[in-house]
């Protein structure tokens, strides 16, 4: 009567399965009384009748049965793992008992072709874990017992096969409660199966509340992460999207290769592929313009001078149109393009000694040089920002702090305003904005990086980044989250996130690009992508996905 006893305690409302069990010993009792014509086939281990199969400390699935059985008992069993398709020479099986044994590991498809199977109990064994194809095929299931086994979670879907499944024991079991067990909450609120109460183990939150009442609403089970898309085999500078002729392209910096390389994207492949090449023997930065339906790109050499190019139409090529002053431009670092009431201009910073950060406009049809803003300071970037609806200029330099210029309209010129912050030696200066706030990250290679807000006239400080070899700090906002990623030539990139109540950035995700130089977002529809040029190794396209914990 014990296993009788034990089947009563999992199902205490099981009494047409105690009726189906002496049903069994029923027709077992008058089956042996009676001259049975042969008996059935039965292995050493087990005690058979015409129906059944009761076996103990067998070495594996006992194979030598009537191939109708319908009930079978395997307890104290000396094996430890039940494989695919283990019963599928039982295939009238209707219970299933496998109670007290040592199994550890139950495999898919394990009870694969048993139609009938309407009981099986697992109870008091080892499962630490199942793959959620563990029950397929077992439509005619309705009780199902995992009681007392090692499990933490179970796999969404794993109950999906069993329509009609009535009662479900995972008593004696230490669920971990986090996003992983979401969707068996969810079932158990949705489903007309019969749970007796199971309870949360080893989560610190959670332990020892009733899984059918853990808070859903509170499990933040959506999360984000960048991973590699595409790798470009080659090393590069500079990476800036931009659209032409409602196609998406890439310009990037490629020195090694000698070139600015122009990659288009391939919208059914969704990845980049060649397009065009510009020879540039020491490119810095490639910076595409297109001003008035015309494509630009002004083409920034270490050595040699720089140059624009235009795209000919006519002869699908590009031509160069114009020299930029060599006086001036000795050193380029950064290129930024922007308009100004309607009208396009771009901004070269230099970094030489002796050269000046210039202002270049756009003009029918060419560039020309508008003013000099910046002399003698070797300056390491330039960032165009709108402020309050007016136009300004933020200008770091290897010398002294970052300065802001702003646009004077009857002037037609930018003025100088005033200084950033006392931050010296900034590398990369770069603008966001969050609702009405801005802010700027001020990226060095030595000392610390920092974030700063505009406040009134001034930016005041708002975090401090412990960073080394930082070449870029660049925000950057995907799907309404905004990232800011710190690069390093000595280590990992850090991908940090904005956390709105705390009003920083927290860590968020490394990322491993050698010796990055930007990071720069693609506006495509549908797929975030994030452009990743590296000065020593692949330059990388990340994708940003979305992950949910809970599926
Ligand atoms: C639960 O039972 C009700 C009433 O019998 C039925 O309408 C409903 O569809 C069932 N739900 C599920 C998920 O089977
Ligand atoms: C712009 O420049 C003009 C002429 O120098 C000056 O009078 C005016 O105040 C300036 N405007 C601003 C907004 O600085």
């Amino acid at each position: 009567m014990t296993e009788l006893q034990q089947l009563g305690k999992t199902f205490p409302r099981g009494s047409l399965f105690l009726f189906f069990l002496l049903g069994l010993a029923c027709l077992w009792l008058p089956a042996t009384s009676r001259r049975a014509p042969r008996p059935p086939p039965c292995p050493p281990s087990c005690s058979c009748t015409r129906d059944t199969a009761f076996c103990v400390d067998s070495k594996s699935i006992p194979k030598n049965l009537a191939r109708d059985v319908i009930s079978l008992t395997l307890i104290n069993a000396a094996f430890s793992e039940i494989k695919e398709g283990a019963f599928a020479h039982l295939p009238f099986l209707q219970f299933l008992l496998l109670n007290s044994n040592k199994f550890s590991l139950i495999g898919d498809n394990a009870f694969m072709g048993l139609m009938h199977l309407q009981y099986l109990f697992i109870e008091n064994n080892d499962i630490q874990s199942l793959s959620k194809n563990t029950f397929r095929g077992l439509k005619s299931l309705t009780h199902l017992s995992l009681a007392h086994n090692n499990l933490q979670t179970l796999p969404r879907d794993i109950l999906k096969p069993l329509d009609i499944l009535s009662d479900l024991d995972l008593r004696g079991n230490s669920f971990t409660c986090d996003c992983k067990i979401k969707w068996l909450v969810e079932w158990m609120e949705s489903s007309n199966t019969t749970v007796p109460s199971v309870f949360c183990g080893s989560s610190p939150q959670y332990q020892g509340q009733k899984i059918r009442d853990l808070p859903l609403k509170d499990f933040d089970c959506i999360t984000t992460d960048f991973v590699v898309h595409q790798v470009l085999p080659f090393q590069s500078v500079s990476a800036e999207p931009f659209v032409y002729a409602s196609d998406l392209y890439v310009a990037l910096a490629q020195p090694s290769s000698s070139s600015c390389t122009i990659l288009k994207w391939d919208y059914v492949e969704r990845k980049l592929r060649d397009f065009d090449r510009i020879p540039a023997h020491s490119a810095v930065y490639c910076k595409p313009i297109v001003a008035e339906s015309q494509l630009y790109v002004v083409v920034a050499q270490l050595f040699g001078g720089s140059y624009i190019y235009r795209w000919d139409t006519n002869i699908d090529k590009f031509i160069k149109i114009q020299d930029i002053d060599s006086q001036k431009i000795r050193k380029p670092n950064d290129i930024e393009a922007f308009t100004i009431e309607g009208e396009w201009f771009f901004v070269i910073a230099d970094s030489s000694k002796a050269g000046s950060t210039s202002l270049y406009r756009w003009n029918q049809n060419g560039f020309y040089s508008h003013q000099d803003l910046h002399s003698w300071h070797r300056d390491t970037d330039v960032e165009y920002v709108e402020i309050d609806g007016k136009p300004r200029l933020i200008i770091s330099s290897s010398s002294q702090v970052p300065i802001i210029y702003q646009w004077n309209r009857s002037q037609k010129q930018f003025v100088h305003l005033g200084d950033v912050a006392e931050v010296m030696d900034v590398q990369m200066v770069k603008h966001f904005r969050i609702k009405r706030d801005n802010y700027l990250c001020l990226s060095r290679y030595i000392g610390d990086s920092k974030v700063v807000k505009w406040e009134g006239l001034r930016f005041t400080e708002l975090q401090t980044l412990p960073s080394r070899g930082s070449m870029v700090m660049e925000p950057f906002r995907v799907s309404q989250h905004q990232y800011m990623a710190l690069g390093s030539d000595f280590s990992f990139t850090h991908i940090y996130l904005w956390d709105e109540e705390k009003q920083k950035f927290v860590k968020f995700q490394e990322l491993s690009v050698q010796a990055p130089r930007a990071f720069h977002p693609v506006p495509l529809e549908g797929m975030d992508i994030l452009l990743a040029p590296s000065f020593k190794g692949n330059t990388l396209v990340y994708k940003h996905i979305v992950v949910d914990l809970s599926l």
